[in-house]
C-alpha cells in the first residue's frame, strides 16, 4: 500500500549545497556551507543535500557538521549523495550518524550511452549493482533515495526494470534525474506516467525527479512531472548547478505557490484549497537567494524570475499606472510573499546597539558577539555618510560580516589617485598571515586595475580576472556597492565579495577576498606557486612601479 497518499504535499529537496556547489567558483568553505544549511531549514526545505561525503575530507565534514547542527529534532532530514558502490555508501552512513533523520541518496546510470562509455557494463550488471546497492545502502538507514542516472535517455522498459528492483531492494524515493537538461515538458510528464503505470511496486516509494537547465525546460518539465505523480521535486537556490544549472527551487515554488488553484487538482484537493503545496516559507526566499549568491559568489541576473532585481519592477507607463490603479493588473504574485520588504528606513546614527541587533534578528541573521561588534562599526560607519538606513544596507552589512572566507592577507589600507589628467595610481597596505605588514604601489588603466595591480604585487598568485560587477543595495548616490568577482588559477575559479559605501574600498576588499580563497586552496593542496606567496620586494615602496 502507499504510505504516501496522493493528496500529500510535495517534497522539496534542496540540492544547493552539493549540485549546485559544482558550477565553477561556486565552491564554498565547512563554514559557508552550514550558513546556508540553516538558512535552508529556516526556508522549510524537507530534504537537504549537504554534500557527497566520500569524494573529499572537506565534503564529509560538511556532510557531518550539517548533520550534526541543523538535522535536530523537528529539522531537515539531512541527505548524502553516494555512488552504488559500497565505499561510498560507508563514507555517507557515517557523516550522517549524527542526524535526526537521514537519508542516503545512491545512484547509478542507466542510459546506453553511460554504460558503454562511462560505467563499461552491461544492462544486467548495472541492474544487480542497483539492487544490491540499495539493499546495502538501506542495512544502514530505512530512508534511502535511489537514481537513475540519466534517466531521460534511458530505454524506458530498462529503467522500468531497475526501478522495479530498487524499490523491491527497499528504495524509499525512487528519483528520476533529466542528468543532462534533454527532455521536454510533455515528454518528461509521460516518463513519470510511464513509471507509474508499468512499475508494479511503485507505490511503496515516492517518485522524485531532478532536473538540469540545458534548454531552459527545467521548471516547466517539473509541473508536468507534478501533474503525473512526482511528489519530490529537486531543486537548488537562484538555479545555481552544473553547466545551465539545476531547476531553481524559487522558481518552481512560487509557480506552484501562485498557481496553486490549478495543480491542487492534481493532487487530490479541491481547486479552491488555500492549503500551501510545499512546507516552503516563501518570505524567507529573497534572504536566501542573497545569502547564497553573496556565498558563491554567483550573481542573479537582473531579469531573472522571482528573485531578479527587476523582478518585482514596472518600468512601462501603462504598467505603472494600472498598477498604482490596482497591483493586480499587472502584478500575479506580492514583492512581499518572498521576502522583499518595503525598503523601510529603519535605523539611523543615534540608533544603538541593541536596535541594531533587534533589527538584524528580526531580519533572520544571529551574528555572533565578534561578527556583531565589526558589523556595528561598520554599520555607525554608514550612517555617518548615509542619513538614513534601510533593510537592505542591514543585510548588506550582516552578509558581508558572515561571510567566511579565510582571513589570511588583511587589507589595511587602500588610498588611489585617479581623474581625467591624472594617471590611476594606488598604495595598498595588507597584513600577511605571518602578521607583517606590507606596502606596495601600481597604476593602472583606471582606479581599480590600480589597486588589483598593487595588491597582486604583494599577494603575489598568478591569476586572471574573469568577472567583476558592482551592484548597488539601494537607489541613490550614497547607496553601498556591492562587489562580486570572479578569478581564475589553474583551472580553477575562486570568487570574492564585498560591500562599501567606497567602491574602490568594496573592489579591493573582494579581490583579498577571493585571493584569500586561492590561497587557501593552495596551501590546502601544498603546492603554493611561489616560495610564500609574498612577492619579497614589496616591503617599502620605491615610488611607482609600472607594471609589465
Ligand atoms: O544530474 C544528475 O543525474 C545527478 C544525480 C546524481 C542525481 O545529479
Ligand atoms: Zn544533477
Amino acid at each position: 500500500m502507499n504510505k504516501h497518499s496522493q493528496s500529500e504535499r510535495i517534497i522539496i529537496f534542496d540540492t544547493t549545497l552539493r549540485d549546485g556547489e559544482q558550477c565553477p567558483g561556486a565552491t564554498l568553505n565547512v563554514d559557508e556551507k552550514l550558513l546556508i544549511a540553516r538558512q535552508l531549514a529556516r526556508l522549510g526545505v524537507d530534504v537537504i543535500e549537504a554534500g557527497f561525503a566520500y569524494a573529499s575530507p572537506g565534503d564529509f565534514e560538511a556532510v557531518q557538521r550539517v548533520a550534526k547542527e541543523v538535522g535536530t529534532e523537528g529539522g531537515p532530514t539531512i541527505c548524502s549523495l553516494a555512488r552504488a558502490i559500497k565505499a561510498d555508501i560507508e563514507a555517507a552512513a557515517e557523516a550522517l550518524k549524527p542526524a535526526c533523520h537521514a537519508r542516503i541518496h545512491t545512484f547509478i546510470s542507466t542510459s546506453d550511452i553511460h554504460l558503454e562509455y562511462q560505467l563499461r557494463k552491461s544492462r544486467a550488471e548495472v541492474l544487480a549493482i542497483a539492487e544490491e546497492m540499495v539493499a546495502y545502502a538501506k542495512s544502514f538507514m530505512d530512508d534511502v533515495e535511489f537514481s537513475t542516472m540519466d534517466a531521460t535517455r534511458t530505454e524506458p522498459e530498462y529503467l522500468y526494470q531497475v526501478l522495479e528492483r530498487a524499490s523491491a531492494a527497499g528504495a524509499t524515493t525512487i528519483n528520476i534525474p533529466d542528468t543532462v537538461g534533454y527532455t521536454t515538458p510533455g515528454e518528461f510528464g509521460a516518463l513519470i506516467k510511464g513509471i507509474k503505470d508499468n512499475v508494479p511496486n511503485i507505490d511503496q516509494a515516492i517518485i522524485s525527479v531532478h532536473g538540469h537547465n540545458d534548454l531552459g525546460l527545467a521548471v516547466a518539465n517539473f509541473l508536468e512531472a507534478v501533474k503525473n505523480g512526482a511528489r519530490q521535486l529537486e531543486c537548488a537556490i537562484n538555479g545555481i548547478g552544473e553547466r545551465a544549472g539545476n531547476t531553481a527551487l524559487e522558481e518552481i515554488v512560487m509557480a506552484l505557490h501562485v498557481r496553486r488553484q490549478y495543480y491542487n487538482l492534481f493532487l487530490g484537493r479541491p481547486a479552491e484549497s488555500e492549503e500551501p503545496l510545499t512546507n516552503i516559507d516563501t518570505r524567507q526566499i529573497y534572504k536566501t537567494s542573497r545569502l547564497v549568491s553573496n556565498l558563491t559568489g554567483m550573481l542573479v541576473q537582473p531579469n531573472k524570475a522571482i528573485v531578479g532585481a527587476n523582478a518585482f519592477a514596472h518600468e512601462s507607463g501603462i504598467h505603472q499606472d494600472g498598477v498604482l490603479k490596482n497591483k493586480l493588473t499587472y502584478e500575479i504574485m506580492d514583492a512581499q510573499s518572498i521576502g522583499l520588504t518595503d525598503n523601510q528606513i529603519v535605523l539611523g546614527k543615534h540608533s544603538g546597539r541593541n536596535a541594531f541587533r533587534t533589527r538584524l534578528r528580526e531580519l533572520g541573521f544571529e551574528l555572533s558577539d565578534n561578527e556583531l561588534n565589526k558589523a556595528f562599526v561598520k554599520f555607525k560607519d554608514l550612517a555617518d555618510k548615509k542619513k538614513e538606513i534601510t533593510d537592505w544596507d542591514l543585510e548588506a552589512i550582516a552578509n558581508d560580516e558572515i561571510q567566511q572566507a579565510p582571513e589570511l592577507f588583511r587589507l589595511e589600507l587602500v588610498q588611489v589617485t585617479c581623474g581625467d589628467h591624472a594617471r590611476p595610481t594606488a598604495t595598498v597596505t595588507l597584513r600577511t598571515p605571518e602578521g607583517e605588514e606590507l606596502i606596495d604601489a601600481a597604476t593602472g588603466t583606471g582606479p581599480v586595475d590600480a589597486v588589483y595591480k598593487a595588491i597582486s604585487r604583494v599577494v603575489n598568485v598568478p591569476n586572471k580576472l574573469i568577472e567583476f560587477s558592482v551592484q548597488s543595495v539601494t537607489a541613490g548616490i550614497d547607496a553601498i556597492g556591492e562587489v562580486t568577482i570572479r578569478l581564475r588559477h589553474n583551472e580553477r575559479v575562486y570568487s570574492g565579495h564585498a560591500a562599501n559605501t567606497d567602491i574602490i574600498v568594496a573592489s579591493a576588499q573582494a579581490y583579498v577576498n577571493a585571493l584569500n580563497r586561492l590561497y587557501a586552496a593552495l596551501q590546502d593542496e601544498k603546492v603554493p606557486s611561489s616560495k610564500s606567496g609574498i612577492k619579497e620586494d614589496s616591503v617599502v615602496v620605491q615610488g611607482v612601479r609600472e607594471q609589465a
